[in-house]
């Protein structure tokens, strides 16, 4: 596996591979890589030649200083994991490689994909991830870039701004990957102690609740009989919504969309947990 931390160094060595006909396949990191990243380097792995995945604590996508210092971060355990799955390349650029003149997020429109739920929570937030996930293509220029559906609405930003910007790759979402009781695996969840991942199923709970019962509910009662069970636990409930996953609107009626998506956002103590499904 070749590590790779300075920007010229990798392209250099990825036009070269490209020119020998290998497809590279891409995975966004920023580290603290659980089985969800290892699946999506796997199923990377089966499509393309090269697997590139970058590891990167974006500054500019975290609107809370302490958030991004208390962002979890283990290089080495990260490089060992993705030695074993047999990743090509690891790519770990310092702050000064990706933001070279000024740490702050460029100005790209997101067509409104970006102002509800998460973008209500995060201010900012989607900016700087597209930011980044721009910069990352045009450094890898890969093939297809692999992202987590735990992460609904930035998969979808995305595929946006890589549709818009023309930046190459075709952007594939992978199925969130949960451990055995259904907990949607994410880096944040190392925070969480065995009682509290227990106590964090409630999201799950939910999405499978409404999955079973919507038909009989309207949108608004279904999210306001989820949210009177959020109020008996000991989660704090950012936001339970209920969207059109094409544009991300907020679905009034049933009978107005060919699909519809459950998303569930909340605290546990400091820990910040999302998740969602397709109710159809
Ligand atoms: O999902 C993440 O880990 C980050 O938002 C990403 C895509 C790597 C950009 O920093």
């Amino acid at each position: 596996m070749l590590i790779f931390e300075k920007v010229s160094l990798l392209k250099n060595h990825i036009s070269y591979s490209k020119k020998q006909g290998k497809s590279i396949g891409f995975v966004a990191t920023m580290g603290a890589l659980h089985s969800g990243h290892v699946s999506l380097v796997r199923q990377a792995k089966q499509r393309d030649s090269i697997v590139v995945v970058s590891i990167f604590v974006n500054p500019t996508q975290f609107n809370k200083q302490d958030d991004l210092v208390k962002y979890p971060r283990n290089n080495e355990r990260d490089k060992r994991l993705l030695d074993e799955v047999d990743c090509d390349i690891v790519f770990i650029p310092s702050v000064e490689e990706m933001y070279p003149n000024k740490v702050e997020s460029e100005d790209i429109n997101l067509e409104g994909l970006d102002k509800n739920m998460e973008g209500t929570y995060r201010t900012n937030h989607f900016d700087g991830v597209a930011t980044v996930v721009k910069r990352l293509f045009e450094i890898i220029s890969p093939d297809r870039a692999y992202f987590g559906l735990k992460d609904f609405q930035q998969y979808l930003i995305v595929k946006h701004i890589s549709n818009v910007l023309k930046l190459g790759p075709e952007v594939i979402g992978l199925e969130i990957e949960r451990n055995e009781k259904g907990l949607a695996l994410s880096s944040r969840n190392e925070r969480l102690s065995e009682s509290e991942k227990e106590e964090a199923l409630i999201i799950y709970q939910s999405i499978n609740w409404a999955k079973k019962n919507y038909q009989n509910l309207s949108p608004q009662n279904l999210i306001n009989k989820l949210k009177l069970d959020f109020e008996k636990s000991n989660l704090d409930l950012e936001y339970i919504e209920i969207c059109d996953p094409l544009s991300l609107n907020p679905i009034k009626h049933w009978s107005e969309y060919k699909e519809a998506r459950i998303f569930i956002a909340a605290n546990l103590g400091k820990v910040r947990l999302i998740d969602n499904d397709s109710l159809f």
